[in-house]
């Protein structure tokens, strides 16, 4: 197994891993190859962000979606989501919470909702900034045409976040209806990335289907793509979709990921995510513990919470969003961290 050891060593040279190599560490991990790999990924969180870990505050403003994943809660076909839509004053009343609790960045995240026009989206992103100029905003609003994300960018968006979900053209198909294809959501990722976006993509980690060798291909697609963040966490089956009865991503395979990509590109934005710490009342913290390096809580109003439910189970559903911002500084607090106050630029864009 020396050979499983000299392949983590060798990412940490920055040398390229085949997919056949990818595939050989996925498949024949244990526990130490794991600590092996998180302590190293830890040395290099610390020496780009040393134990500061930056918090994002999560806007989730529309459950509408026109699309039909497989996986997700919010599915156009659920009849029983409730659904709803925050007001531009209400995304605003978000933010001036969340500027008083200390967060630099707003992720706006929403469902594909038509009825947010790209004016209205414009509209809404140059008031935050026109209130928060020294605020970062984030937008986790789906595929849009080239011409959409650019003017999104010129009215003051800073940052971009749309997972690929995964590399594989049939196991995209898997879990979307036709229509959907990965070809189109990874040309929306250069897209982003070719106008000036701080680049997030991602996936989930045990979605219905998935093998070592699907993920050994989004570490290729993400090696090729050198995006800014990479937010992955465990699949959940939520009840109403198609994949309720599915088993759930592993907490373990997530934290092997998460230590590989902070080997891999050792200055990625990393989260640690709301779905590792559903199915891991930890989870977060492992997650730091391997290289996570971002927290995203969620600065929703509590009472539209429990509609964006992507997954059954979801938490911090219930708590306002102070509870929230409290909650994780103890916790990365007592794992030896702090949770930092500042916009958390990608190192090399920093202004
Ligand atoms: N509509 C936007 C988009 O497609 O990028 C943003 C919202 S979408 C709900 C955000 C992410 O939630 C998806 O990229 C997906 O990876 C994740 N997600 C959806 N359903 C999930 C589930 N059942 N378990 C875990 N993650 C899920
Ligand atoms: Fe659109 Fe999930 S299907 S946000």
């Amino acid at each position: 197994m020396d050979f499983l050891y000299g392949l983590i060593d060798k990412l940490e040279a920055a040398s390229h891993l085949t997919k056949e190599e990818w595939v050989q560490l996925i498949e024949n991990r244990d526990s130490q190859l794991s600590g092996y790999l998180f302590q190293k990924a830890r040395k290099w969180q610390r020496r780009y962000f040393s134990n500061r870990i930056y918090a994002r505050g999560l806007i989730e403003f529309t459950n509408y979606c026109k699309n039909d994943c497989y996986y997700c809660g919010i599915r156009r076909s659920n009849q029983d989501a409730a659904r709803y839509r925050l007001t531009e004053d209400e995304i605003m009343e978000c933010c001036h919470i969340g500027y008083g609790l200390g967060f630099r960045t707003f992720v706006l995240q929403g469902g594909e909702d038509g009825w947010f026009t790209q004016e209205k989206l414009e509209g809404i992103v140059r008031s935050i900034k026109a209130s928060y100029p020294d605020c970062a905003i984030t937008l986790s609003i789906g595929e849009r045409t080239l011409e959409s994300y650019q003017r999104l960018f010129q009215a003051g968006a800073d940052r971009y976040l749309l997972r690929h979900e995964t590399a594989d053209t049939a196991h995209y198909g898997r879990l979307h209806p036709p229509g959907l294809s990965s070809d189109k959501r990874k040309q929306c990722l250069w897209d982003l990335k070719g106008i000036g976006f701080q680049t997030g993509t991602g996936f989930m980690v045990g979605s219905p289907g998935q093998t070592p060798s699907h993920l050994a291909e989004d570490m290729l697609f993400i090696r090729e793509l050198e995006p800014h963040m990479v937010g992955i966490g465990p699949f959940i089956p939520h009840h109403d979709t198609p994949f309720a009865n599915e088993p759930q991503g592993t907490v373990e395979l997530t934290l092997f990921m998460i230590g590989l990509l902070r080997l891999m590109l050792p200055k990625l934005l990393l989260p640690a995510t709301t779905a590792l710490g559903t199915i891991d009342p930890n989870g977060r913290e492992k997650g730091i513990q391997a290289g996570a390096n971002v927290v995203m809580p969620n600065l929703s109003p509590a009472s539209v919470r429990k509609k964006y439910e992507l997954y059954d189970n979801k938490i911090c559903t219930g708590d306002e969003a102070a509870e929230c911002r409290m909650c994780l500084s103890r916790r990365i607090g007592r794992i030896g961290y702090e949770l930092a106050v500042d916009r958390g630029d990608y190192p090399a864009d920093a202004p």
